[in-house]
């Protein structure tokens, strides 16, 4: 049974675990058989927990994982999970023993760490599996074309090391105008063609995040990685009405914990942002800043409660915040709030709030704070539950 008392915190993320993996099916569709995904649960997979996404993915048909950095592999490998994982950022190569106990693939993209990384692996008389990547355009980690070829062909002549990847990251595959991401792919093609014909074969070849899985066919080589679009989410707005249809894994949900009727004129919160323009009931919903929703939504935010949309008043606290309800017949404690989701007819979305402070999905989605426990669903049903503060409890019929 769902905790629905205000005995348990009344502010909490629903994880429908279903929806990761449909929307892993919809892309398993369009990519085809022989393409794999490789799910990107970095972020504790983007604020809806890595260890559920991941296990979810790999039963859903993703055949490897990847995340920014090691530790963040190490709590997979301490969940149990054994499907490949890729370290997508800069692994130093004093991080060799954690690598090898963990069984994970680091990136290169640098011949002084790819020799570091071949002495220990020599010392230990192992080999270690690396993705090698290059910076088509993106200006962030990664190979420059220009280097590119002759550091690859020394890092391939390098004992120790087993080049099981090379891959490239698209800048601006979300957008309508296709030429720059265009002209990475050809960079990307001609490193990869210069590769084959010196001999050097690359297992798994990727370039697609999920904006380029939709938008662009040819970017997914034989694996795609695939981060936001698997949890349900678009890369930009203008994607939202393409196909196929993704749907959100995400809601946040509080209670109602006050409702207080406040006369006209009268001050709400931190810096008196805001003052009643009439007698208003004013409702207090325990979830703040802290927990993830943006301070930013102060005076601008809105949230469901009976279905109905209503405004945040005055400024977002650590703790909690303040919404105006009065023209919302019946609110009382315990009703429940939708930050984002759905509640009856209405839905407010992850990007709604992220357009109206300027930023994306993506870092709200992020935002949501560990102190913030999450439900998971499965299966049509509430399967477990995870809070900091109460470690992880498996919910049973
Ligand atoms: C290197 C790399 N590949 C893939 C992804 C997944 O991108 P998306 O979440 O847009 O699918 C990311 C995410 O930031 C990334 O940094």
């Amino acid at each position: 049974m769902m905790k629905s008392t205000l005995s348990v915190r009344p502010a909490w993320a629903e994880i429908n675990l279903d929806h990761i993996a449909h929307n892993i099916g919809l892309f398993r569709k369009q990519i085809g058989p022989v393409t794999g995904v490789m799910a990107v649960v970095k972020a504790d997979g983007y604020g809806h927990g890595a260890r559920k996404v991941a296990e979810t993915a790999l039963q859903a048909g993703a055949s490897s994982l990847a995340v920014a950095f090691v530790d963040e592999a190490v709590d997979l490998r301490q969940a149990g999970i054994k499907a490949p994982i890729n370290i997508l950022g800069y692994t130093d190569p004093s991080l060799f023993a954690k690598v090898i106990q963990y069984n994970l693939s680091p990136t290169i993209f640098g011949l002084d760490t790819a020799e570091q990384f071949s002495v220990q692996a020599r010392q230990h008389n192992v080999v270690l599996p690396v993705h090698i990547k290059v910076d088509t355009g993106m200006g962030r980690v990664g190979l420059l074309p220009e280097e590119a070829l002759e550091v690859i062909t020394r890092i391939a002549l390098l004992d120790g090391l087993k080049i099981e990847g090379l891959f490239t990251h698209l800048a601006a595959a979300e957008e309508s105008d296709k030429s720059y991401t265009a002209e990475q792919l050809l960079l990307f093609n001609r490193i990869l063609d210069g590769c084959l014909e010196r001999g050097i074969p690359f297992p798994l070849i990727h370039a697609a995040n999920s904006a380029a899985a939709l938008n662009h066919p040819t970017s997914r080589f034989n694996i795609i990685r695939l981060g936001l679009s698997m949890y349900g989410y678009y890369p930009a707005p203008e994607m939202q009405e393409i196909e196929p249809k993704l749907k959100p894994a995400l809601s946040f949900k509080s209670r109602v914990i006050l409702v207080k009727k406040v006369p006209a004129g009268r001050a709400i919160s931190y810096g008196c942002t805001y003052h009643t323009s009439r007698e208003s009931l004013i409702a207090t919903i325990p979830v703040g800043y802290a927990d993830g929703y943006s301070r930013l939504l102060s005076n601008k935010g809105q949230v469901l409660i009976r279905g109905c949309r209503v405004p945040v008043v005055g400024t977002i606290c650590m703790d909690q915040m303040m919404v105006d309800v009065t023209d919302v017949p019946g609110v009382c404690l315990g009703d429940e709030v939708v930050l984002y989701g759905r509640q009856g007819g209405e839905e407010i979305k992850v990007e709604e709030a992220a357009e109206l402070i300027g930023t994306i999905n993506y870092e709200l989605l992020c935002a949501v704070s560990k102190r913030v426990p999450r439900y998971y669903f499965k299966d049509n049903k509430l399967s477990s539950i995870s809070d900091i503060f109460d470690q992880e409890s498996v919910c049973s019929d």
